[in-house]
């Protein structure tokens, strides 16, 4: 699949970005460039963005019936009143099954070329059918009527308000598997984030950042070197590390790819609205930033297979009010999403 911005571009801009740091102690004016949003929404060239994709998939991503039971969407995990999460430790799925990983935001997820927090997921193309027939998510089959259970397929095609809805975001090409994931992928990546505090400083706003939020981001960047990782407009490097979690029992990384390092370590999540998405981490393990803060403070909580790039930071009290209040300026207005109406017949 062809981006138009490849992720590897972009990384390299943010690796020039560091060594600018490296060299001048303090963020220049180029450097801030970094953080600064790309031009267009990354999108595969088959299967660009179009208003009529983008209706099709939202009324998908809010539709019950894409679930076994007719009950859960994908939007009662990916809430967008709790930031497109669901506020919960670790979510609840098919049968109220409590289930091993935190939801994670589907923000900016155009900007992103890996999905889940072990990385399985090489587009969001091949994301979007997961959770659908996955048993312990959503619990629809997607193809095979068994009984007991319609299709998805069958269910769709027998709704004239999407026959019509599919046939004009991909004309001749039908219900399908493939085009369920195509629409659901094009909303998907309509949902970006909106300008935070710290973009309009960026652009020139001098009064949106608090003293303390912009003592934050010198900490950030500097003493406690969150940037090693939390990089770019979208504040991940997209990489995969293990920071020292309690709770080692989940292989995160190393069940994709068998290298010792990756024992334990988890995709880098995006802070950008950040505020709006508690509890964090893959497991949920914190409630609030000041936890998480506190974390990176002590160095992680244990050593076993630690990134280097987590050791204890000696941050005072009110150094670690500031990379709070820092990471709140992340979190911009929220843009009010409205329902779609879902077909009746
Ligand atoms: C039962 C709750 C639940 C439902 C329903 C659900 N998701 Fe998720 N979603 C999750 C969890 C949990 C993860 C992380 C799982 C993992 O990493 O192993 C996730 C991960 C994702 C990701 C990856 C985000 C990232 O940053 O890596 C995307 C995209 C996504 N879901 C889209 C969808 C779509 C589309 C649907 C509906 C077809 C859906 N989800 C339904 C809970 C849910
Ligand atoms: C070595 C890379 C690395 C460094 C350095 C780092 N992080 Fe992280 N961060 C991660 C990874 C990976 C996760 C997810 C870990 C997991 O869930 O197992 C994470 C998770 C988070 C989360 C939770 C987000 C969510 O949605 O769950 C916050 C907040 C956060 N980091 C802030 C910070 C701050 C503040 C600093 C600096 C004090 C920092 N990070 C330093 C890699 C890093």
């Amino acid at each position: 699949m062809k981006y138009i911005f490849s992720p590897q571009h972009w990384r390299r801009g943010v690796w020039i970005g560091l060594a600018f740091i490296l060299m001048t102690g303090a963020s220049t004016a180029a450097e801030l460039n970094t953080y600064l949003r790309p031009g267009a929404i990354p999108q595969p060239s088959n299967n660009l963005m179009t208003p009529n994709r983008v209706k099709l998939g939202k009324m998908l991503f809010f539709d019950p019936r894409l679930s076994g039971s007719n009950w859960i969407s994908c939007a009662t995990c990916h809430n967008p009143a709790m930031g497109w999460s669901d506020g919960l430790p670790t979510a609840i799925g098919h049968g109220q099954k409590i289930l091993g990983r935190s939801t994670p935001t589907i923000l900016n997820s155009a900007y992103q070329p890996l999905f889940m927090w072990d990385g399985h997921a090489r587009s969001l193309e091949k994301q979007a059918l997961g959770p659908i027939e996955n048993e312990g998510e959503m619990a629809q089959s997607i193809d095979n009527d068994n009984g007991k259970l319609i299709s998805l397929l069958a269910e769709l095609k027998a709704l004239k308000g999407y026959r019509d809805a599919f046939e004009v975001a991909y004309p001749g090409e039908g219900i399908t598997k493939k085009t369920i994931a195509k629409a659901l992928s094009s909303f998907e990546r309509s949902i970006v984030s909106s300008d935070a505090p710290f973009d309009l400083w960026i652009k020139g706003e001098k009064q949106t950042m608090s003293n303390a939020a912009l003592r934050g981001f010198t900490l950030f960047e500097g003493k406690a070197s969150c940037v090693k990782c939390h990089s770019g407009f979208n504040f991940t490097d997209n990489g995969f590390h293990n920071i020292g979690l309690e709770d080692a029992t989940d292989a995160g990384r190393y069940a994709i790819r068998k290298v010792k390092i990756l024992i334990g370590a988890f995709k880098t999540p995006t802070l950008r609205d950040v505020a709006l998405t508690a509890p964090y981490m893959h497991n949920g393990a914190y409630s609030t930033l000041a936890e998480v803060v506190e974390h990176y403070n002590l160095g992680g909580h244990a050593t076993e297979n630690l990134s280097p790039n987590i050791k204890k930071l000696n941050l005072t009290a009110t150094e670690k009010t500031d990379l709070v209040e820092f990471m709140k300026s992340l979190t911009g207005e929220i843009t009010p999403v409205t329902y779609p109406v879902l077909p009746a017949e």
